[in-house]
This record gives structure tokens, sequence and C-alpha cells, in this order.
């Protein structure tokens, strides 16, 4: 198998390679004169080849799409490969006369002919099409395990069974938040069943997308009296001023994983996507 550098996700598309000791393909990607992409690939597919692509904005997605086409001309059977899967929250319809973004993006991808490899989306997309979703949580653990929490938090009860599962690795008690979404970047979150006084508390999320979620966690923490809050989540999307939010609202650290390349990215899902493209290789 080779790998395909998508422009997103370059760093962690070189990382998945090296796991696999496999061959990276670069991908130029440029702009026609009327703003359309114009994409070539600079190497030799292969008979299989996966296409690393975190698909965090339209443009994104458009790249995959036409880097997917490019390595299926070429001959090659495609695996698309979008560690951070955009549109994944949008998995109903909420209001009459919207989509199911998660859907149409998934068919999107699909359509073309590869199978799809993600990490910790917000729903299973497997109904969608033909989808293997990593869980990242072992990775998150690695993450987390040095900061000694001893309590471990979802933000909602959606998020729990995260929780419980890095609370595991790390050795702590864990407990989930109820949050209540005010407006689009604006979200209220109360206590479920929790005391945080004096303990080494870190939120644990699949997503950080405005840090409305997070930063409200970590100010009611901080209100209640924990010794430290720290954050990590998986996808790091950090849109707008969501830094500066998590900062203002005290938190102690903040992590995320290379699924989208940040600052903050302090853990690789590398091994785990080479171990699920492994797998699908072997059967
Ligand atoms: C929601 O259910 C998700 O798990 C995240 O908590 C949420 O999407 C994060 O978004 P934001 O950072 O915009 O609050």
């Amino acid at each position: 198998m080779r790998v395909v550098a998508g422009p997103r996700s370059q760093r962690l598309a070189f990382r998945v390679s090296e796991e696999l000791d496999a061959e990276l393909v670069r991908a130029d990607v440029s702009r026609f004169p009327d703003g359309e992409q114009s994409v070539r690939l600079r190497g030799d597919p292969g008979d299989r080849v996966a296409v690393v692509q975190s698909t965090r904005t339209d443009r994104d997605l458009v790249t995959m799409m036409l880097l997917v086409d490019a390595a299926r001309r070429q001959g090659a059977s495609v695996t698309a490969v979008a560690p951070y899967l955009g549109y994944a929250r949008q998995d109903q319809v909420f209001e009459p006369g919207q989509p199911v973004s998660l859907a149409a993006v998934v068919r999107a991808v699909t359509a073309q002919g590869p199978d799809l490899v993600t990490v910790d989306p917000h729903t299973d997309p497997s109904d969608h099409g033909d989808v293997t979703s990593l869980s990242a949580t072992p990775v998150l653990g690695e993450v987390v395990e040095p900061w000694g929490p001893d309590l471990v938090l979802a933000p909602d009860e959606g998020a729990k069974d995260r929780a419980a599962a890095v609370a595991e690795i790390v050795g702590a008690d864990h407990d989930h938040l109820v949050k209540t979404r005010v407006s689009g970047d604006e979200v209220s979150v109360e206590p479920h069943s929790l005391s945080v006084d004096g303990r080494d508390a870190v939120i644990v999320d699949d997503v950080i997308a405005t840090g409305g979620t997070m930063s409200e966690t970590v100010s009611i923490l901080k209100e209640q009296g924990a010794s430290s809050i720290s954050a990590a989540a998986t996808h790091g999307v950090l849109a707008g001023s969501a830094v500066s939010r998590l900062l203002s609202a005290g938190v102690d650290r903040l992590a995320v994983t290379d699924t989208l390349e940040t600052s903050f990215s302090e853990a690789t899902v590398a091994p785990l996507i080479a171990d699920g493209l492994r797998q699908k290789v072997t059967g």
C-alpha cells in the first residue's frame, strides 16, 4: 500500500507512511484562474493507496474527492482516510428543511468507489456508506496520563463512555456534565452528580470546535473549586477564538491529536490509522 498526502494532513500522512513502511505520494494542489482546485499526484499510487486528508472545510472535501479520482484513474484501489470528518455533527434533521450532512458527505466520498476510514466521528457514519471508525480513546489516554488527573469528565452524556474509557486507562474516577446549547456558539453547562472540589480534573471530548462547550465547562469546574482543569480532545478544530476562550476560562492544559494539525497536537493517531489500514489489507 502507498499513502497519498492530502494537503490538510501532510504530517499525519507522512507518519502513517512511516508506520506502514509505505511510499508517500505527494499531491500538488493549486488553483485554476477561476478559483477551482487543480490537483496532481506527483508519484505513482500503485495498486492500492490510502488518501489521507482530513475534511475540515468544504475545500478539503473537494480536494479529497479529486485526489481519490486521480488515484483511481491510475488504476489504484483507494481507501479514503479522513481522520477528521467534517459535517459529521449535522447527523440528523434537527429542523424541517435541513439535510443530514453526515450522510451527504459520506456518500460524496464513497460513491466514487473507495471505502472510508475516520477517527472518532461524532456519530457512527456506517449507515451511510462503507465507513470504518477508529477509536482514539487509547491515544487520549496516553495524552492525559502524565497529567495525573483523579477525575475524568465528559462535557455531556453522549461523551460519557469516552470519559469512562480514558478514566480506566489513567486509573481515575469519571462523570459527565449536562449541556444545553443556547445559540450557535454559546453553551451552558450544569453539573450532573459530581464533586470536583480539590480535584485535578480533565475534560475529554471528541471535538473542540468553537470552544464553547469546553470553556463553559472549565469555568464551571473552576467555580466548583477544582484544583486544576485540563482539556483533551481528539479533534482540534479550534475555530475562531476557541483558544483564547479556553485560556480565558482558565484551562491548565490543552491537548488534541493530530487528526488536525494544530500547535496543541500532542499525540498522533498515525499508528491507529496504520493498524486500521493493515487490517483492511489482511482482511
Ligand atoms: C457535541 O456534542 C460535541 O461532542 C462537542 O462537545 C461539541 O461539538 C464541541 O463544539 P464547540 O467547541 O463548538 O462547543
